[in-house]
C-alpha cells in the first residue's frame, strides 16, 4: 500500500522551494471582467472626448452676453439689417441725456422756472403743435397747467427725425400721459412745411395749430 506515487522523482535532489517556484513564477491570473480593454477601444474614447471638446469650442459661440451667437458677422448678415428700435426707447434715452436737466426725471419741470410735461396739453394734444415746439423751441410766456413760464425752451432742430419722433413719444407715454405715437414722418413734414429759425411765441402757436387734430386725423 505504500506505492509511491508515479511522478515523484526519488532522484530530484532539489529542494521544496525550487520544486515549487514555477507556482509562484505564475502570474496571477487577472479577476474575471477586470480584464484591460483592447487597445482601440481606448484610441476611440480619447478621439471621441477630443471630437466632442473640440465641437463644443467650435460650434457653441464665445463667452459673452450671447453666447450662442456663433461669426457674429455671418448671422447678422442672415438676419438683415438689425430691426429699428422702438421709438419709445429711443425717446427716453434722448429724453435723459437733453432734457431731464430742466424738465426733471419725474417730468415735473421745476416749479416757476422750467414748466411740467406731465399732463401738459401742449404735449399730449396735437402732435404736429409738439413736433414744431421740438424743432423751434420757445419763448416769452406759456401757460402749462394753469401756470404761466417765461423762459427760454432750446430748439432740437439738431437731432434726427427719429430721434424726436422718438422723445415726443416717450413724453406723450411717461408720467401718466397717454397720447398716440409720434411718427418719425411727422417730424420730416413739419421741417418741409415750416421754414423758421426762431422760437415760437404762444400766441403764434394758438394761431398756427388746433390743440387737438381733427379726430380721425391720426397722425
Ligand atoms: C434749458 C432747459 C430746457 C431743456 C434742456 C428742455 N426744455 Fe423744454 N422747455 C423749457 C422751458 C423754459 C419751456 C417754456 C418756454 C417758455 O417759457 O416759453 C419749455 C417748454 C417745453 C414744452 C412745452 C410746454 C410744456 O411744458 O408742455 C415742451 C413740450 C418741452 N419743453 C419739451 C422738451 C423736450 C422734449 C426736451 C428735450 C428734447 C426739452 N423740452 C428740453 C426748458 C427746457
Amino acid at each position: 500500500m505504500n506505492q509511491t506515487p508515479e511522478f515523484f522523482d526519488a532522484s530530484d535532489k532539489r529542494s521544496m522551494e525550487e520544486i515549487h517556484a514555477a507556482v509562484f513564477r505564475e502570474a496571477k491570473l487577472p479577476e474575471e471582467g477586470a480584464e484591460p480593454g483592447p487597445a482601440w477601444l481606448y484610441v476611440v474614447i480619447f478621439a471621441t472626448l477630443c471630437f466632442g471638446f473640440f465641437y463644443i469650442g467650435r460650434y457653441l459661440g464665445e463667452v459673452s452676453d450671447r453666447p450662442h451667437v456663433l461669426e457674429e458677422g455671418v448671422m447678422m448678415a442672415s438676419m438683415g439689417p438689425e430691426p429699428p428700435q422702438p421709438l419709445f426707447k429711443v425717446g427716453e434715452k434722448i429724453y435723459r441725456q437733453r432734457c431731464v436737466s430742466c424738465h426733471q426725471e419725474n417730468g415735473l419741470g421745476v416749479e416757476g422756472t422750467y414748466p411740467p410735461l406731465a399732463q401738459s396739453s401742449w404735449v399730449t394734444g396735437n402732435p404736429e403743435r409738439l413736433a414744431a415746439i421740438l424743432l423751434y423751441g420757445i419763448n416769452g410766456n406759456i401757460t402749462v397747467n394753469g401756470k404761466v413760464y417765461n423762459g427760454n425752451m432750446p430748439a432740437w432742430e439738431n437731432l434726427k427725425d427719429e430721434q424726436l419722433a422718438g422723445v415726443a413719444t416717450y413724453i406723450r407715454n411717461s408720467w401718466g400721459n397717454s397720447a398716440d405715437t409720434v411718427r418719425v414722418e411727422t417730424f420730416v413734414e413739419a421741417r418741409k412745411k415750416i421754414k423758421r429759425v426762431a422760437p415760437w411765441t404762444e400766441q403764434e402757436l394758438n394761431e398756427m395749430f388746433k390743440p387737438q387734430l381733427a379726430s380721425g386725423a391720426k397722425k
